[in-house]
């Protein structure tokens, strides 16, 4: 599938902003990163598979040591590389994040690799406290990206991404997570949480890995 060309120029040019973004900030915010069409594919997998039973609570911390914490995290995910083959929708978003790694490789030099990636759900009333996304000491994970699904979002629905500009505490960005709304941020330089929601709130998260 050769997403760049199928779309006429229009991914590239979301490819450049995000790039750009990430140089200047380390971070980007690309809304309608897909279209409602493409999202709705998304959320239909990820519906299916909530139904099927197939997704798990997420855990906090690393290997052996990983351990449930709702009063840290109550979201429930479901790796992709534990789901079925994968359809059209995620078959698409697998090749627009494969483009976008080899075009994150080719401007800054980041030695991305892997793509690891999990459909999250958090159910009303569940978050995510405030953390960054690399486990000290190891820093394999370099560029975090998070795609939204839910295809309407109200103020009163919670559950917005907060971003930290500076630090742990202070100036902060709340991204509200809008279907089709993909946010990028370097994975070490960012703390943020997910403020409590009230509906369900799902999203395709992934790390750009490098090589242990
Ligand atoms: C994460 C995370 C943010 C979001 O899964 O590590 O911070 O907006 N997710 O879902
Ligand atoms: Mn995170």
């Amino acid at each position: 599938m050769n997403v760049p060309v199928a779309t006429g120029g229009i991914f590239a040019e979301q490819l450049e902003r995000i790039v750009a973004g990430l140089v200047r900030d380390g971070l980007a915010i690309e809304t309608a990163f897909l279209s409602p069409a493409q999202v709705d594919g998304l959320l239909r997998e990820a519906r299916q598979s909530w139904a099927a039973g197939r997704f798990h609570a997420a855990g906090v911390g690393r290997g052996q040591a990983q351990q449930r914490q709702e009063s840290i995290r109550g979201d429930h995910v479901l790796w992709l590389d534990e789901h079925a083959p994968a359809d059209v929708a995620l078959a698409d978003y697998l090749s627009r994040m494969d483009a976008l790694q080899q075009t994150l490789n080719q401007s800054l030099y980041l030695g991305l690799f892997e793509l690891e990636t999990h459909f999250a759900v958090y159910p009303p009333g569940s978050y995510y406290r405030c953390h960054v996304d690399n486990f000290r000491g190891a820093g394999e994970r370099r560029v975090t990206t998070i795609l939204y699904l839910n295809p309407e979002w109200q103020p009163e629905h919670g559950g917005a991404l907060r971003i930290y500009l500076e630090g742990e505490h202070g100036a902060y960005l709340d991204v509200p997570p809008l279907g089709g709304t993909l946010v990028t941020f370097l994975s070490e330089r960012y703390y943020h949480e997910v403020l409590p929601t009230t509906v369900d709130r799902i999203s395709l998260t992934g790390w750009f890995r490098r090589r242990p």
